[in-house]
C-alpha cells in the first residue's frame, strides 16, 4: 500500500457509506415512471455530519457578501458563456431554473430582467411561513426543515438577499416562485421556456436522462440549456461536508475515489456517480452540438494529484476527470425541431423538423400554472 500523508492517516474512519465502494460506472438507480420521490439531502448522512452542517451555519452567516459575490459572478459568467456559445442574450426570456435551492440565488439574478420559475423536489420557502414549514417537514426531512429554520431564524437569508441586491445593484429583488416539481417528470407543456438553467443539480438526479429529456422537450426552438453539473469525480464530488465545507483536519484529496479512504465518507445527499465520460454522451446523445466549459481547479490540486500519481493512485481516472469541478453543457435547441412523444415509452423524444421562428416575446407571469404543481 502506499505511504499515506498525515492529512490522509487523520481522516475520520467513523460511519459508512456502503455505496461509496460500489464501482463508479454508471450507478444510476432506473426510476421508472419518473417523479418526486425523495428529498436530495435526505439519501444518506449521519447526525454528527448535520450538526457539522448546522456549526457551518454560523460561519455562513459571517460570509453573506462574498456569497452574494460568487453568485454574482455565476450569473454574469453564465449569460458571457451562453452569448458565447450560441449568440443568444439572456434579456425578456421566459426562464426555468431547475433546482435553485432555498437561496434562489441565480433565480434571483435572472428575475431581474427575465420571467422566472423554479422548480425543486424540495418545499423552497423564501421567507417564514408556517404551512410553507409544515409542507417541508413532510417532503425535505425535518433534519433540512430545521437548517432552513435555523438559516431564517439567523437572518442569514435575509441578509444575503440584502447583499445579493447591493452586489446587482439594484433596490429590492423581485418576487421568487418556485414549484415543487422533478426535473425527471415536469409537468409543463412542450416548448415553454427560452431559457432552462441548472447549477450544481443533475449530479443529485437518480435518471438524469430522463431529467436532460425534459430539458429538451420544454425548450422552445431556438431557446438554450445552460446545465452544470459537480462531478463525482472532482475533489469536493464526494459532497461530504467535510470537504464541501473545507473544514478541519483538512480532509485528504480525493478520498472518496481512493479504496483505504473511501468507507470513511459520509456524502450528505444522493448522487448518481455519473463519469465525466457519461455525461458527455448523454448530451451528446440528447443535446447534439451541445458546446461543453469546464470549470477546473488546476492550482491547487495539481501538486497533490502529481504526488498521489507517483503513489500509484488515481490511475483509473483522467488529469481532466479530477480537476474539473463543474461541467457545463450549453445547448441551443434547433430552430427547425420538433419535440414528439415517444408512442412506446410515452417520454419526450426531439426530431428534426421544420417549425416554428426563433424568436417570441416572452409570455407573461401570470401564464404560470402554479397551482398545477403544488
Ligand atoms: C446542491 S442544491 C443546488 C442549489 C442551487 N442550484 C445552487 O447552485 O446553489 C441541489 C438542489 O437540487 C434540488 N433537486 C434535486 N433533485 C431534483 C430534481 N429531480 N428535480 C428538481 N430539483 C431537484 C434539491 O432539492 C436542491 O435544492
Amino acid at each position: 500500500m502506499s505511504e499515506r500523508s498525515a492529512a490522509d492517516q487523520k481522516w475520520d474512519t467513523g460511519p459508512r457509506d456502503s455505496r461509496a465502494e460500489l464501482p463508479l460506472a454508471l450507478a444510476m438507480r432506473p426510476s421508472g415512471k419518473a417523479g418526486i420521490r425523495y428529498s436530495y439531502s435526505s439519501a444518506t448522512t449521519g447526525f454528527l455530519s448535520r450538526i457539522h452542517e448546522l456549526l457551518e451555519l454560523t460561519k455562513a452567516a459571517r460570509s453573506t457578501k462574498s456569497s452574494a459575490e460568487w453568485v454574482v459572478k455565476r450569473f454574469q459568467q453564465t449569460k458571457e458563456r451562453v452569448l458565447d456559445a450560441t449568440g443568444v442574450h439572456l434579456e425578456n426570456r421566459k426562464a426555468l431554473d431547475i433546482g435553485p435551492g432555498q437561496r434562489l440565488g441565480c433565480l434571483r439574478c435572472f428575475s431581474l430582467t427575465n420571467d422566472v420559475v423554479g422548480i425543486d423536489t424540495d418545499v423552497i420557502t423564501p421567507s417564514f411561513d408556517v404551512l410553507a414549514y409544515a409542507r417541508m417537514v413532510r417532503h425535505n426531512t425535518l433534519m433540512r426543515t430545521l437548517k432552513t429554520f435555523a438559516r431564517q431564524l439567523m437572518g442569514i437569508d435575509a441578509r444575503f438577499r440584502a447583499a445579493l441586491a447591493t452586489e446587482l445593484g439594484v433596490s429590492f429583488l423581485p418576487e421568487a416562485r418556485v414549484l415543487r416539481m422533478s426535473a425527471t417528470a415536469m409537468t409543463f407543456p412542450d416548448e415553454t421556456f427560452d431559457f432552462v438553467y441548472s447549477h450544481s443539480v443533475f449530479e443529485h438526479i437518480d435518471d438524469p436522462e430522463a431529467a436532460l429529456r425534459e430539458v429538451a422537450r420544454v425548450l422552445r426552438p431556438g431557446g438554450v440549456a445552460y446545465i452544470s453539473v459537480h462531478l463525482y469525480s472532482s475533489h469536493s464530488g464526494s459532497h461530504d461536508p467535510r470537504i464541501l465545507c473545507q473544514g478541519s483536519p483538512r480532509p485528504p484529496f480525493w478520498p472518496h475515489l481512493r479504496p483505504a479512504l473511501a468507507p470513511a465518507i459520509r456524502p450528505n445527499t444522493y448522487l448518481n456517480r455519473l463519469r465525466l465520460s457519461e455525461w458527455r454522451a448523454l448530451f451528446d446523445t440528447i443535446m447534439p452540438g451541445a458546446t461543453f466549459v469546464s470549470d477546473r481547479q488546476d492550482g491547487e490540486l495539481t501538486e497533490p494529484l502529481r504526488m498521489l500519481r507517483q503513489q500509484g493512485e488515481l490511475s483509473s481516472f483522467s488529469d481532466e476527470e479530477l480537476l474539473t469541478v463543474d461541467f457545463v453543457g450549453i445547448w441551443k435547441k434547433p430552430a427547425t425541431a420538433v419535440h414528439a412523444t415517444d408512442p412506446v415509452s410515452g417520454t419526450g423524444r426531439t426530431s428534426l423538423k421544420a417549425t416554428g421562428s426563433d424568436k417570441s416575446p416572452p409570455r407573461s407571469a401570470t401564464a404560470w400554472n402554479l397551482g398545477a404543481a403544488r
